[in-house]
């Protein structure tokens, strides 16, 4: 939820600090801050700004010069978004300064001890009792800042990843991390330490991964990975594939609009090399039963998994909330293949419904984004989609590309299980194949929706009908409005209005329905939901293949197998989130109080 950077090298550390910054702004926007050793021994320079990385930028105006630096940009927890509660924290001599992202659950009862040895507080956040923490530890140490961090992570209780530097010895930067993500960047005659590789392909693409409960400490020509206990461990290196111009907008207004538009390449990526087979090899025979865990996006991108795993496959499948999960004991047991769907790989909530699965002796088999994340390194096997950097915090291509690698998994199963002849994986495959240029058709004739879509920008309500694979979509569709245009949105199954939703309906509600194929049995009843809402006063947006004179707009998007559907008709839905967001003067890829990497429960 916050984003964390460290640079140590020959360069000024300003600039690859800011820019890292930059690059994880989706994780948090609520306030920004960096500090810098400039001499030996002395207090470390510190600035730290409530608000977007813009203020600070501008507050750094004239800042000295420095070898190495930590910079942090934060998604508020504990204390609201003040300068004071900015990250870096300091120690009481400002020699020491530390990030966090995470949660120190038992900060209450250090902070009181850390008081009570006379430690004086500043703010309002958890971390502050690790900055004083460690400044005790490294004494007992002899200054020597691994050796502290190691012993302050022993006493902490919670998620966190942690950067430390002291100007004692200014290149050197020490990390840790238990539940949130830190990758290690390794340059030459330089090395990062950041939450994500973004805030570093510009400088290298060889990263290092971390475990958990593990400390590293990096200077300008030594990486170090070392456990609790002080063991050395060899970190796993892996080369990055993301170009590091895809975290840039290009010509674009906003990452969304780009994102949405890359949607046709990442759907080719993700599905290259995989239609005659996964490249990940699972024998889906010995398992009785899937359950999908996910949250958002990732869990409407599940919803339409279980539809294409149970008719390709013939498994049972259940999609769980993430969030909710473990909270019930859900019976599972080793004859359950468990999925967690991640855009970011981090999300806390997934990644603890993954640990009780594999507790109870599931196999987990993930599908990812993100190379290297702590979902993915604690799989039984992992299924990467390749979107690419998803920089908006609206999700839109990796939803597309989730979607797919659904799609590839349910085909695998039917092939694995024989549900599916030959002859039908050869329709399935064509139609997968044929999918990015159907999405890119749908791409060219949304500019119509954009004018439209602004007409109800002062609604107060937008509702959103789809029946089969139409559902999960919707509910995707709304989620997309609320997050991006602040409207209330829902979606609701066409079927479920008549018993209750339909009371929702005023003169002028926008209705926004996608209509079933004409050749299915539901066309026609969706014909009559849409009768039912307009009868009302409604005015209904409808997305369909074909010619329908039902609705008062109608958006044409090509004709497709009805279980792919969702690919093509996220689309307009995405643009009509992305347009309203942008008529009603709200930030499209920050939207308020949201992070993209949820990493707190
Ligand atoms: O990184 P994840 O896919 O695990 O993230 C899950 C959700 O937080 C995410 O999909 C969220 O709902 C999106 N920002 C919605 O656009």
């Amino acid at each position: 939820m916050c984003g964390i950077v460290g640079y140590t090298g020959n360069n000024s550390a300003l600039s690859p600090v800011i820019e890292g910054l930059r690059k994880l702004e989706y994780r948090g926007y609520d306030s920004a801050g960096i500090a810098l050793p400039i001499a030996i021994g002395k207090p470390l320079f510190i600035e730290k700004r409530a608000g977007k990385l813009k203020k600070l930028e501008d507050a750094l105006a004239k800042t000295p010069d420095a070898k190495s630096g930590i910079g942090h940009t934060r998604w508020a927890t504990h204390g609201g978004p003040t300068d004071t509660n900015a990250h870096p924290h300091l120690d009481n001599e400002g020699k020491l300064a530390l990030i966090h992202n995470g949660i120190i659950e038992n900060y209450v009862q250090l902070r009181s001890q850390l008081e009570k040895r006379g430690h004086k507080f500043k703010s309002e956040t958890d971390t502050e009792s690790v900055v004083h923490l460690l400044s005790d530890a490294r004494k007992e140490n002899n200054g020597d800042l691994a050796a502290a961090m190691r012993q302050v992570c022993q006493q902490l209780k919670g998620s966190f990843t942690l950067l430390a530097i002291h100007s004692d010895n200014p290149s050197h930067i020490v990390g840790a991390r238990r539940n949130s993500p830190l990758v290690v960047g390794v340059g030459n005659g330089e090395n990062f330490l950041a939450s994500d590789v973004a805030a570093f392909i510009a400088h290298t693409k060889t990263a290092l991964e971390l475990g958990q409960d593990e400390v590293v400490e990096i200077t300008p020509t030594s990486v170090v990975v070392t456990n609790l206990s002080g063991q050395v461990v060899k970190p796993n290196q892996f080369e990055i594939s993301w170009d590091a111009k895809a975290a840039e907008r290009g010509g674009f207004s906003h990452f969304m609009l780009k994102e949405i538009y890359e949607q046709p390449k990442a759907i080719a990526d993700t599905l290259l090399g995989r239609l005659d087979g996964l490249d990940v090899k699972i024998k889906f025979k010995k398992f009785e039963k899937i359950v999908i865990i996910a949250c958002g996006t990732a869990y409407n991108a599940g919803l339409v998994g279980k539809y294409a795993i149970e008719k390709w496959g013939q498994i049972p499948v259940d999609v769980e909330l993430a969030s909710e999960y473990r909270y019930r004991e859900p019976s599972l047991d080793k004859k359950t293949l468990v999925i967690p769907i991640s855009q970011s790989g981090e999300t806390m909530d997934t990644l603890m419904a993954l640990r009780y699965a594999k507790s109870m002796g599931a196999t987990i088999f993930s599908v990812c984004n993100t190379n290297g994340s702590t979902i993915g390194r604690e799989s039984d096997a992992v299924l990467y989609t390749h979107a690419g950097p998803e920089i908006a915090v609206a999700s839109t291509k990796a939803f597309a590309t989730q979607l797919i690698a659904m799609y590839l998994i349910g085909l695998e199963i039917g092939r694995q299980l024989e549900h599916l002849n030959s002859k039908k994986c050869k329709e399935i495959i064509k139609e997968l194949t044929q999918l990015p240029a159907k999405v890119e058709q749908v791409l060219e004739t949304v500019e119509p929706l954009r004018e439209l879509t602004r007409k109800f920008k002062s609604a107060d309500s937008v509702l959103f009908l789809g029946r089969y694979t139409g559902y999960p979509t919707v509910l995707e569709g709304a989620l997309k409005l609320k997050e991006l245009a602040y409207m209330h949105a829902e979606g609701f199954a066409g079927g479920e209005l008549k018993h209750g939703p339909i009371a929702l309906i005023d003169n002028g509600t926008p209705v926004v329905a996608i209509m079933p194929t004409k050749d299915s049995v539901l066309a026609g009843k969706m014909a009559s939901n849409i009768q039912e809402v307009k009868a009302r006063g409604a005015v209904v947006i409808a997305i369909s293949e074909d010619e329908f004179a039902g609705a008062d707009h109608l958006i044409r998007i090509p004709k497709v197998d009805p279980l792919l559907q969702p690919v093509l008709a996220v689309v307009p839905l995405q643009v009509i989130a992305y347009e309203m967001a942008v008529a009603r003067g709200n930030d499209v890829d920050q939207p308020r109080n949201l992070a993209k990497s949820v990493t707190v429960e």
